[in-house]
Order: C-alpha cells, then sequence, then structure tokens
C-alpha cells in the first residue's frame, strides 16, 4: 500500500473472514499497517500463512484461524479464540463470499444452500457472535462485503448470488438499527468487477467490455475495496450506518 502517515487502528483488534486472498487479505494487510492487531480467518491454511507472513514481516500483529463461515460453531468458536487472544473485538469485517457463474436453469439446489449458507448465514453468525462484545465494550464497526448485484439485480452469476447480496444489504440496515445505541456502525460495501480469484471466469475480452462501461475506465482493484473497508471500519465515518456504499467507477450510481 502507499505510505501512510496516520496509523488509524492503533490498540484496535479486527476479524476479516475470507482473508485469504482478494479483497480480504489486503485490507487485512492495510489494518494491520496501520497498526491493528488482525484476526484473519478463511478455509485454505495455506494461504492463510502467506498472510500471517507478510503481515509479521511487515512488522504486524496477527491472528490467524481456519474458519468454515457456514459453520456457526466455528464462526463463535473464531469469536472467542480472537476475545481470548486480544481481549477484544473493535472490528468485523464480512468478506468471505462465494460467487459462481450460471443461468437460472444451473442454479441448483445444492449452489442455492451454498450461496446462501457462505454470503448470507456466515454474515449473520459473525454479527450475532460480536454483537455481546460489542455492545459491553460500546463500541464496534461491522463492515460487509456486499455487491452491485444485491442492489440492481444480475444474469451473468446464479440465480441466488444477487439474492444473497440484497439479503446483505437488508441485514446490515438491520443490525445498524439494532446496534446503533450501543456505538456499533454497520455498513457495507457494493463493489463490481474487482480483479480477484472469483472473477477468473472472465477473459480478456470480457474484462476489456466491462472496463469500456465504466464511466472510470478500469476494473476496481483490491487496494480501491481496502481503502473504503478502512474508511468504514475507522473513527472517521463514526455517523455513518446502514448504508451500503457503491463502489463501481461511476457505472451504477443510486
Ligand atoms: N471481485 C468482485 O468483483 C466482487 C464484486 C462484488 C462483490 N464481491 C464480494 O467480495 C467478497 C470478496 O471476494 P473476492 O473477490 O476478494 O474473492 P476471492 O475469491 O479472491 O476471496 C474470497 C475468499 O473467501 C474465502 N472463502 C470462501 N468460502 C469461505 C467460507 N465458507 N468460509 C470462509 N472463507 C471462505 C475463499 O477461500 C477466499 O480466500 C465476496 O463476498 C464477494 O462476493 C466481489
Amino acid at each position: 500500500m502507499g505510505a501512510r502517515i496516520v496509523k488509524r487502528f492503533i490498540d484496535k483488534v479486527a476479524g476479516v473472514t475470507g482473508a485469504g486472498q482478494g479483497m480480504g487479505k489486503q485490507v487485512s494487510l492495510d489494518l494491520a499497517a496501520e497498526g491493528a492487531r488482525v484476526v484473519i480467518s478463511d478455509i485454505i491454511p495455506e494461504l492463510l500463512d502467506e498472510v500471517k507472513n507478510e503481515i509479521e514481516s511487515a512488522g504486524g500483529e496477527c491472528l490467524s484461524i481456519l474458519c468454515d463461515v457456514t459453520s456457526r460453531k466455528q464462526v463463535d468458536t473464531m469469536i472467542e479464540l480472537t476475545v481470548k487472544s486480544f481481549g477484544k473485538i473493535d472490528i468485523l469485517i464480512n468478506n468471505a463470499g462465494l460467487l459462481i457463474p450460471g443461468a437460472i436453469e444451473e442454479t441448483s439446489d445444492e449452489l442455492i444452500d451454498k450461496t446462501l449458507d457462505i454470503n448470507v448465514k456466515g454474515v449473520l453468525y459473525a454479527i450475532r457472535a460480536v454483537t455481546p462484545i460489542m455492545k459491553s465494550a460500546r463500541y464496534g464497526r461491522i463492515v460487509n462485503v456486499s455487491s452491485i448485484t444485491g442492489k440492481r439485480g444480475d444474469n451473468s452469476t446464479i440465480f441466488v448470488y444477487g439474492a444473497s447480496k440484497g439479503a446483505v444489504i437488508s441485514l446490515t440496515r438491520s443490525a445498524a438499527r439494532a446496534l446503533g445505541p450501543w456505538g456499533i456502525t454497520v455498513n457495507a460495501i457494493a463493489p463490481h468487477a474487482v480483479l480477484t480469484k472469483l472473477m477468473r471466469y472472465w477473459d480478456e475480452e470480457k474484462k476489456r467490455s466491462v472496463a469500456e462501461k465504466i464511466p472510470l475506465k478500469r476494473l476496481g482493484t483490491v487496494q480501491d475495496m481496502s481503502y473504503l473497508m478502512m474508511f468504514l471500519a475507522s473513527d472517521e465515518s463514526s455517523f455513518i450506518t446502514g448504508e451500503t456504499i457503491n463502489i463501481n467507477g461511476g457505472y451504477y450510481m443510486d
């Protein structure tokens, strides 16, 4: 990341799901670089090892936990271990997500369950697990990763993906209303077209044609996403809650 003079997360503890690669990895590195103790979790151990090494070799502090967000028990344990190791959790980034391309007819029962389990239930479990801890601290920053598809629908991903990300927008608002009185903000980001492993099914022609339709004439980067997530995780955004912020180069505005 670029040089930063201000470290916004000294004394803060942050948990990031799906931190092994993509935007989850970037925000984990950046939070640690700005002073946070970061709990990285994912389902792929080798990726977690790489992120942990990168954080620690840059002088940051990090705890790595294997956690499948579809398992309520694993999510609860991840939050318990966070509190046991670092004494609290100030920031939760619900980033883990699954996107599968396909048409309505290709949307099998199994894929519907899998998508909803990761993209919706995973977020619910994690918010529920941190709620008592953040309430008693009377402080919290929760950042969920929705998608442009959650706002405007989509026909390139399987039928349920947009619905799963729409659910994230709704539960962001519900949690923001419920937790606001305790000084906890809950916001989401709605990205479009960020080049990560998730988008591996786009060939060069598809990338070019998507970028062409974006007013800023490029695809998004994990760094773009991380800067917004960090803003929402910081005290600079303390009067913003319940929002799902578009981050798409001007492609979709609402
Ligand atoms: N890339 C985009 O253009 C784009 C656009 C809109 C929204 N999003 C959302 O951004 C988030 C991050 O996506 P990305 O593009 O960085 O993808 P990515 O595939 O690079 O990273 C996702 C990470 O989540 C992990 N993961 C998957 N299932 C998990 C589970 N059950 N439990 C824990 N971790 C799990 C993966 O192992 C992976 O490391 C997702 O929620 C995705 O839906 C991405």
